[in-house]
């Protein structure tokens, strides 16, 4: 309970569950992992009818069969991972996830956490002792960290070693994804947990789906905490900690450098230190916000840090055994000491009134009208489809609709058409 305000905050599977709106975290998190364990159902169903359909090769038939029995046992092992979520509650059906525009947490890429899980504790030790010796060398030994945060810890591997090896008095790993959490959780305590990898590019058959069996060297020494919580909204007071690490995390917040740094030094003591470990990789923010080392380093003095000092290394990346895609990456670490305020407060991510209370009417912003337009586009022409009008009949009633001049309509239905085949195929 907080005591100032008397709201509450669960504890969901063992971990603290301190996010400002828990119930809507909550239901957002099942809501996605539902959505995951739908996905796998309905992909184990498409590969099972294309195996009843027949004619396909040896090869191919024990490929579908193998990957479509681990999809759906998969299924399983998450449902009893997510439990504590509460899966069984969530109802909604997989087209109504893709209409609301449901984000899978797993979906494959190169920035998939996910397959962390698998490279923080089943693919062997050289990823995750290249990271730890990185920030060895960068502080020249793991001494006085004190209490530790540990943002967006994903699967918690760094934040176990660091615990393992440096005398912290309390490491707690904070992140929001429950997945993670939970098997970090089992992992912590010394308890193997069993997950399929689906590598990118699976190097034989069996590697398109491999059961693997995620364990730590050894139980956690006590101290090392789970919290599941938003990084732009947490759940500590300022100066709770005397170190901050974000290990791969200050390019992917999606936050301006300015105010994650900002947050840093608001949880940090003073005189505590900021470790960051990772890439620069901003590729996707704003084109000011790009940064590059040269900028985070002179902009420490207004964040109010000190003492920044940094080093660059390549290191493995992502390199599973059961993939023919590794990366290499140069990362960049650093560490600086908080000497002062920072020069702008974090601003708290303030949600409008209509989307805290469900009884206030939503605006029609000129944002919303758009997309209003666009999908009744969208609907009409879908609508259009069936089964015997040809492109041109759908291009005529778009112009009688006066929804489009003659001269362009036919193209436009053509182009609309030839990217919902192509969505289609690549479902
Ligand atoms: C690139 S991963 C890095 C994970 C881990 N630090 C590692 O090195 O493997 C980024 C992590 O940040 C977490 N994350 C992203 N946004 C977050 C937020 N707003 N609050 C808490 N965690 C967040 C993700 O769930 C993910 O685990």
């Amino acid at each position: 309970m907080c005591g100032a305000c008397s709201s509450g905050y669960p504890v969901i599977g063992e971990i603290p569950w301190l996010f400002p709106e828990p119930r809507q975290a909550l239901a957002e998190w099942r809501g996605r992992l539902g959505f995951l364990t739908q996905h796998l159902a309905s992909e184990a169903t498409a590969m099972r009818a294309s195996l009843a359909e027949g004619a396909l090769e040896a090869g191919t038939r024990r490929r579908l069969e193998h990957v479509a029995r681990a999809n759906e046992d998969q299924i399983e092992r998450l449902r009893q991972l997510l439990t504590p979520l509460g899966l069984d509650q969530a109802s909604i059906a997989e087209t109504t996830h893709q209409g609301l525009g449901t984000r899978l947490p797993t979906e494959q890429g190169l920035t998939n956490y996910y397959v962390n899980l698998h490279r923080d504790w089943s693919w062997g030790e050289e990823e995750n002792q290249a990271a730890l010796n990185e920030l060895r060398t960068l502080l020249g030994n793991l001494d006085g960290l004190g209490n530790v945060l540990v943002q967006g810890a994903g699967a918690g591997r760094l934040a176990y070693d660091l615990h393992a090896a440096s005398d912290a008095t309390l490491t707690v790993a904070m992140d929001f994804n429950p997945l993670l959490l939970f098997a970090a959780r089992e992992l912590f305590a010394g308890r193997p947990v069993e997950l399929y990898e689906f590598p990118i590019a699976p190097r034989s058959i069996e590697d398109h789906a491999v059961l693997r069996r995620l364990a730590a060297p050894a139980p956690a020494r006590p101290g090392l905490e789970l919290v599941a919580a938003d990084a732009l909204q947490p759940p500590f007071v300022d100066a709770a900690f005397d170190t901050v690490v974000t290990p791969w995390f200050v390019d992917i917040i999606g936050e301006p450098f300015a105010r994650v740094a900002a947050r840093v030094n608001l949880a940090l003591k003073p005189g505590g230190r900021w470790i960051n470990f990772g890439s620069l990789a901003f590729s996707r923010a704003a084109h000011a916000e790009r940064l590059s080392l040269e900028e985070v380093s002179a902009y420490m003095p207004k964040a109010g840090f000190a003492g920044f000092e940094s080093r660059e290394a390549s290191i493995p990346y992502m390199r599973s055994p059961a993939s023919r895609h590794a990366r290499v990456e140069s990362t960049i670490s650093w560490v600086a000491n908080k000497v002062g305020p920072p020069a702008e407060t974090p601003r708290v991510r303030v949600l409008p009134d209509w989307l805290m209370q469900p009884d206030k009417p939503v605006p029609r912003t000129p944002a919303f009208e758009m997309q209003a337009i666009s999908s009744r586009v969208h609907a009409f022409l879908l609508a259009l489809i069936n089964g015997e009008r040809s492109m041109r009949d759908m291009a005529r009633v778009l112009v009688e609709q006066r929804l489009m001049p003659a001269q362009e309509a036919e193209a436009q239905v053509r182009l609309f058409l030839a990217r919902l085949h192509e969505a289609s195929e690549s479902q």
